[in-house]
């Protein structure tokens, strides 16, 4: 039996005005790698945050494993071409929330470290208002991995992206489940990338959800493209 990281029983999340979700239960376990999926407004992000623990639930249970290491990749990102950080500089804020003008000689290892894990090493000191959508998306990966993460979360991270840039990310992301075992929430509207990358889904609909193997995607979602 695989460890299991998350369980949820008869979840529901919303706001004190606004219920999204009711009823939800399922399990994460480590080593998954889960695909979210339902159409905009159906209360994917909602879930996340309730899981992190930023939104309250309504009603339910969340058991989280004792001290799960948790990274999180959040959906709306704002780095416009004059953000003065280097691509290093940037994966550092997440040692202290600031820039530290010094760092320690293993912090500067571990940098190094998710740099390569993320194909950026290249790229370490170019300001990272200056690279494109898919090297962003590696750097704010890379910015969650420096806390070595036992569980990621993906908000939409390759929504802005062409079809080549997505599966450049989604090859990253895999390799991290593949190689180091990190457990993998991936939220997307992508059915194509669901279907290659992910093993399991969570489909959020109008008052149901389905989930399951990726496997045995329902028959509906098959033929589509988008969700
Ligand atoms: N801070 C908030 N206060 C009240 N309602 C909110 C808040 N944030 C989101 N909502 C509402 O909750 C519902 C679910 O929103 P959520 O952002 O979770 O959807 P989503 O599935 O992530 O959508 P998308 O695919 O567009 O990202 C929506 O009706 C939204 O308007
Ligand atoms: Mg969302």
């Amino acid at each position: 039996m695989k460890e299991t990281l998350i369980k949820v029983q008869n979840l529901e999340v919303g706001y004190p005005n606004q219920k999204v979700f009711q009823n939800l239960s399922f399990e994460i376990h480590a080593g998954q790698f889960l695909a979210v999926i339902g159409e905009n407004g159906i209360g994917k992000t909602t879930l996340i945050k309730t899981l992190l623990g930023q939104i309250k639930p309504l009603n339910g249970k969340i058991e989280i494993e004792n001290h799960l290491k948790i990274g999180y990749v959040p959906q709306f990102r704002n780095i416009d071409i004059e953000y003065p950080l280097t691509i290093a500089d940037f994966i550092s804020l997440n040692f202290t929330g600031i820039k530290l003008p010094w760092l320690s000689k293993r912090e500067k290892q571990k940098i190094n470290e998710v740099l390569k894990q993320v194909n950026l090493f290249h790229l370490r000191n170019r300001p990272l208002g200056m690279v494109s959508g898919g090297e962003k998306q590696r750097a704010y990966l890379a910015q969650a991995l420096i806390k070595n993460p036992e569980l990621l979360i993906l908000d939409e991270s390759t929504a802005s992206l062409d079809p080549k840039t997505k599966r450049e990310v989604l090859e990253v992301v895999s390799k991290l489940n593949r190689e180091l075992n990190i457990t993998i929430i991936f939220i997307s509207h992508d059915l194509n990338l669901v279907k290659e990358y992910p093993d399991s889904f969570l489909w959020l609909k109008r008052d149901e959800y389905l989930s399951g193997d990726i496997n045995n995607l329902p028959d509906q979602l098959k033929g589509e493209s988008h969700v």
